[in-house]
């Protein structure tokens, strides 16, 4: 099955087992580092640059500390992969990351040695964005390698068929000058910002010579930034305390560690649901903004809906101005409607 086919619920691998009580020393849960290094023979892309060895004792512990991201006990993780089951509700805004990562539009025909890294990758909802973008990317073409540090979120997206590597963004296990592009994107603020120096100086170190670094996130005191601290902080379970980024901050951290060419600047990166009635769209929206940040002290109430759509609503206010501002947040489309959350993001680039 190939990953952008799969809508139904994951299968887990033979190995699998979700439980992280019962897999201490396991590289992935249930699944041993020979067995994962095995898998991914079949992505002869990849196969290559996986190490021979299970990371070092402290980077093993850091994978196996785990974060919010592993499942809804530890904090948003399941209900964060639900809704990236549709990764086309973000592919405005990945299909800009990816033509920034590639310089130009991405390519009708892939050359098979042309690799991306992204960092932060989840379950892989960028590589299967690509899927949906050009098909011919699908399962063994795939070219991104998902990598994350959420050993659920890697099983994951190798239970889709992707290309995957669990690692920390500051401690990469991959050798050196082996990618084309590095990305880091929807996330990058989870990284502690004394850290963040460092995570660069690992992509810098994976790319080839002239291969670019993406890094995407949300600007300080911004209405994104605005609405983790006041909507994410106050109804998911784990709050929302983390540092954005600044323009000066993010161009002097890529220059620092060596990026030639640094830029920074915004970026459009809107949620868009479709669906075949203005109210379907709408809901949709709101499910996939409940799931997406684990709003789970807000669905407990019996009007969460019309509360959140209010709350949508005051945050895409605060980005007047901005492409999507004015409009009604639900509009006609091809076929039926969509429903609308605006956002801007700040991304950074640089060359190796
Ligand atoms: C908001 S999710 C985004 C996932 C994916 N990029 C997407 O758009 O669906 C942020 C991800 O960053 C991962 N993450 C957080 N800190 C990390 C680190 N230091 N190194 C690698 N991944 C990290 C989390 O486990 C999580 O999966």
């Amino acid at each position: 099955m190939s990953c952008d086919e799969r809508t139904t619920e994951p299968q887990f691998w033979p190995h699998g087992g979700t439980d992280l009580d019962s897999d201490e020393g396991a590289y992935l849960p249930g699944m041993s580092f020979e067995t994962y290094r095995a898998s991914m023979a079949s992505f002869p892309r990849f196969y290559p640059l996986i190490p021979d060895t299970p990371p070092f004792g402290p980077v093993m512990e850091i994978i196996q500390q785990g974060n919010e991201f592993d499942t809804d006990q530890h904090g948003r993780g399941d209900s964060y992969r639900v809704a990236q089951r549709a990764p086309d509700i973000r592919l405005h805004g990945i299909q800009t990351l990816l033509e920034l990562a590639l310089a130009g539009p991405i390519p009708q025909e892939w050359p098979d040695d042309l690799r991306i890294l992204d960092v932060l990758g989840g379950d892989g909802t960028l590589a299967r964005a690509l899927a949906r973008l050009r098909p011919y990317a699908a399962r063994h073409r795939q070219c991104i390698m998902t990598s994350d540090l959420s050993r659920h979120m890697v099983l994951e997206a190798l239970n889709y068929g992707l290309p995957a590597i669990c690692q920390p963004a500051q401690h990469l296990l991959l050798p050196d000058a082996s990618f084309d592009a590095v990305i880091l994107a929807y996330g990058t603020h989870h990284i502690p910002a004394a850290e963040r120096r460092q995570a660069y100086a690992e992509a810098l170190r994976v790319l080839k010579p002239n291969g670019r670094i993406v890094v995407h996130d949300f600007e300080e005191n911004g209405a994104v930034a605005q609405w983790f601290s006041t909507v994410v902080h106050r109804y998911s379970p784990n709050g929302h305390a983390y540092q954005h980024f600044t323009r000066e901050e993010l161009l002097d951290d890529l220059r620092a560690v060596g990026f030639r060419e640094a830029t920074v600047r915004d970026m459009y990166d809107p949620f868009r649901v479709t669906g075949p009635t203005a109210e379907a769209a709408r809901s949709g929206l709101c499910a996939y903004v409940a799931g997406m940040y684990g709003l789970f002290k807000l669905r407990r109430a019996p009007d969460w809906q019309p509360r959140l759509w209010e709350l949508i609503g005051e945050h895409a206010a605060r980005l007047r101005g901005h492409e999507d501002s004015g409009m009604p947040l639900v509009r006609r489309a091809d076929a039926g409607f969509v429903a609308v959350m605006p956002r801007r993001a700040l991304v950074g680039v640089g060359v190796r």
